[in-house]
């Protein structure tokens, strides 16, 4: 197996897992965030940032390097990881999902999906065969399969077919990457769908379980459902995953969600929330969302977040950030990208202590306070 999760222990007040996980390019400690580097960079940080700020795995998607630069060329380069040079852990997604959010004219059939390039508007398609053998020439450690991930909200009857076909697709998937020759190097992980509906959710599981693939995720969350069906979903979900695989909720990266998905069993998170919102001046703290663009900020000489170690809160001010960052200079980019990148790493490195201490629920209850969810 190329992928093994490996349990260290389980917290007394909570139930929540610390593990490891290990792959062809190392191992990952769990729980874990990883950054989302879609183009083959994780925007305006080089693999030397991420490897400062202990990040251990990054995510890719198929659907990006497909079409630019496409995968001939990465898999000229030797690989993903070669190509950008992060020799640590790379999970790649499949496209399902990009292909629902990004792309134009889709028409879903059992073959797979037609679909518009959404840059060059050229008519597309892709299948579970075509997106296993994309992921085979990026060479990720952590491949997904395709699967289709319906918005929020679908009608049981949709949602039915959807999650059947999504089991179809993952059995195509499954067989094309054995018939590969990649299946020792790289894994491959089923994707859990069924919307809102614990039914659903028991077929899907039930397919995907059957199938025994190294790892598990739970899609069709963060799809605009408020967060308290997130959360019912992950309780009668996540004890219908096995517990010596790996389990990933596929994009969820807000502070409250990572906490509360530990909570409910959850071991990886992904999401480009941390990145894209440190583009436009907003940054995660501990008492927070600080929205650094703000006029208020423009003599304020103190670091963005006074309780972070990280080279940015040691080293810059928000006065200095904030100019950086109303006049779009890219060093300002930088810099709240890599504090909240930082910010969210150390946030899962004190759930992972929590857990080992079995006082996580005490964690989440006093990074709530001092968040200022409970205000809301
Ligand atoms: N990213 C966020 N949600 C999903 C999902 O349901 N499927 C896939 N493939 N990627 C996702
Ligand atoms: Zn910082």
């Amino acid at each position: 197996m190329p992928i093994t999760y490996e349990h260290i222990k389980t917290c007394k007040q909570t139930g929540a897992r610390l593990g490891r996980v290990h792959t062809p390019h190392g191992t990952f400690e769990t729980p874990m965030f990883m950054p989302v580097g879609t183009m083959a960079t994780v925007k305006t940080m080089s693999p030397e940032d991420l490897k400062a700020m202990d990040a251990q795995i990054i995510l890719s998607n198929t659907y990006h390097l497909w079409l630019r630069p496409g995968q001939d060329i990465i898999e000229e380069a030797g690989g993903l990881h070669t190509f950008m040079n992060w020799d640590k852990p790379i999970l790649t997604d499949s496209g399902g999902f990009q292909v629902f959010s990004l792309s134009d004219l889709r028409k879903i059939e059992e073959e797979g999906v037609h679909f518009r390039n959404h840059l060059s508007g050229e008519k597309l398609f892709l299948s579970p065969e075509k997106a296993m053998q994309i992921q085979h020439s990026l060479g990720s450690d952590i491949m997904m399969a395709f699967d289709e991930c319906p918005p929020y909200p679908a009608d049981y009857s949709y949602m039915r077919q959807s999650v059947e076909r999504t089991s179809r697709w993952a059995e195509r998937c499954l067989s094309e990457h054995h018939q590969s020759g990649k299946s020792s190097i790289q894994g491959l992980f089923g994707i859990i769908q069924g919307g809102e509906y614990e039914e659903l959710r028991k077929q899907s599981a039930k397919d995907l379980t059957s199938l025994d693939f190294p790892g598990y995720a739970v899609g069709g969350l963060s799809v605009g459902e408020p967060k308290d069906v997130m959360n019912r979903v992950l309780e009668f979900t996540t004890p219908l995953m096995p517990a010596d695989k790996p389990r990933y909720l596929m994009g969820v990266g807000s502070p409250d969600s990572l906490i509360d998905g530990v909570i409910r069993g959850i071991d990886m998170f992904d999401c480009v929330l941390p990145t894209r919102i440190a583009r436009n001046g907003t940054c995660m703290t501990s008492e927070g969302r600080l929205v650094v663009r703000n006029a208020k900020f423009a003599r304020d000489f103190r670091p963005l977040d006074e309780n972070c170690d990280c080279h940015v809160c040691r080293t810059y001010s928000r006065a200095y950030i904030r100019h950086l960052i109303k006049c779009e200079e890219t060093f300002g980019f930088r810099l709240t990208t890599y504090h909240n990148l930082y910010f969210l790493l150390q946030l899962m490195k004190k759930v992972r202590q929590a857990i080992m201490e079995d006082r996580l629920q005490d964690f989440r209850d006093e990074f709530f306070e001092s968040y200022g969810f409970n205000k809301e």
